[in-house]
């Protein structure tokens, strides 16, 4: 019935995504990934449905989103539902923030470059790529999955020092879903950046007793600024939020080029 791009499928909320979407045999799923083997494995012994297509694709790398647009084109003549920009870097950085950095200013360059390129350039060329096929399309969504952690609202709250790189490659993702709806609102295409809440995915890669004490002080700054915060959420839950405002979301309902939270409002978390 529908076709969905999603990139970042390999695992987290973007696996999550797959496996729901895909739920309906009449959706055609693409997800960007990697290694695609790899994706392709787990997607057979986990989900094992035949309306998903995995496509090898860095989201940095520009030539392989062509490559991408192409396969998807081929498939669905031409048009593209949604898409759904997911793929993304949060670096162990992310535990620290700038007094703990600045001991590094190379490192801290390239971490802000990183997470840039990952997060913020990688769904500005994934968008232009796909949009003549999103115009062609009958849903005509275009979703940034970003994070409460770029809303200076948020970080001033609870002074949430922590995943500096990260918030800032992902306030500026919201700029971009904002410039897009600029151009396309007018063409019918709903643009739009969702925090997924905190979600249960183990992102962070927590190793080292200091990193879990660390994770726990980010948790503590997350309880102050939502007292009701109590974890992570299940991702399984998360998505289903996401998708749910994704089916809602229309262009004339107000949410053209907005970043808003997986619940519709505020707190994010
Ligand atoms: N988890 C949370 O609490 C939380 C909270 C707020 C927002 N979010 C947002 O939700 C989204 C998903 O988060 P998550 O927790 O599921 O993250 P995750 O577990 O770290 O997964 C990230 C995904 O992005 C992929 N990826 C990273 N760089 C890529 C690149 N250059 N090209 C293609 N794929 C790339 C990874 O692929 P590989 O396997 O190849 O590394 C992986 O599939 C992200 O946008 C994140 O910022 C998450």
């Amino acid at each position: 019935m529908s076709s969905y791009l999603i990139t970042g499928v390999s695992r987290g909320v973007g696996f999550e995504f797959l496996r729901q979407l895909s739920e309906n045999p009449a959706n055609t799923v693409f997800g960007l990934v990697r290694n695609k083997a790899a994706t392709e494995s787990k997607v057979a012994a986990e989900i094992g449905r035949e309306n998903i297509h995995i496509i090898q694709a860095d989201t940095t790398d520009y030539v392989a989103l062509e490559k991408a647009a192409q396969f998807v084109s081929e498939k669905t003549n031409g048009a593209l539902d949604y898409i759904i920009a997911n793929a993304a870097l949060q670096a162990k950085t992310a535990l620290v923030g700038f007094d703990t950095l600045s001991s590094d200013p190379g490192a801290l360059e390239q971490d802000l470059i990183d997470h840039f390129r990952i997060n913020t350039i990688g769904a500005i060329h994934l968008f232009n790529i796909f949009m003549p096929l999103i115009l062609r399309g009958r849903a005509k969504k275009v979703i940034a999955i970003s994070t409460g952690m770029s809303d200076p609202e948020m970080t001033l709250k609870a002074d949430i020092f922590q995943a500096t790189s990260y918030a800032i490659s992902k306030a500026a993702l919201n700029m971009a879903v904002a410039k897009f709806s600029a151009i396309y609102r007018e063409k019918g295409v709903l643009c739009m950046a969702i925090c997924p809440g905190a979600v249960n995915t183990g992102s962070l890669q927590i190793e080292t007793e200091e990193e879990g004490q660390l994770a726990m002080a980010m948790f503590g700054k997350f309880k102050q600024y939502s007292p009701t915060f109590e974890g992570p959420q299940k991702t399984e839950d998360s998505v289903k939020s996401v998708l749910a405002l994704v089916n809602k979301a229309t262009v004339d309902g107000g949410y053209a080029g907005t970043f808003i939270s997986h619940t519709g409002g505020k707190p994010y978390l």
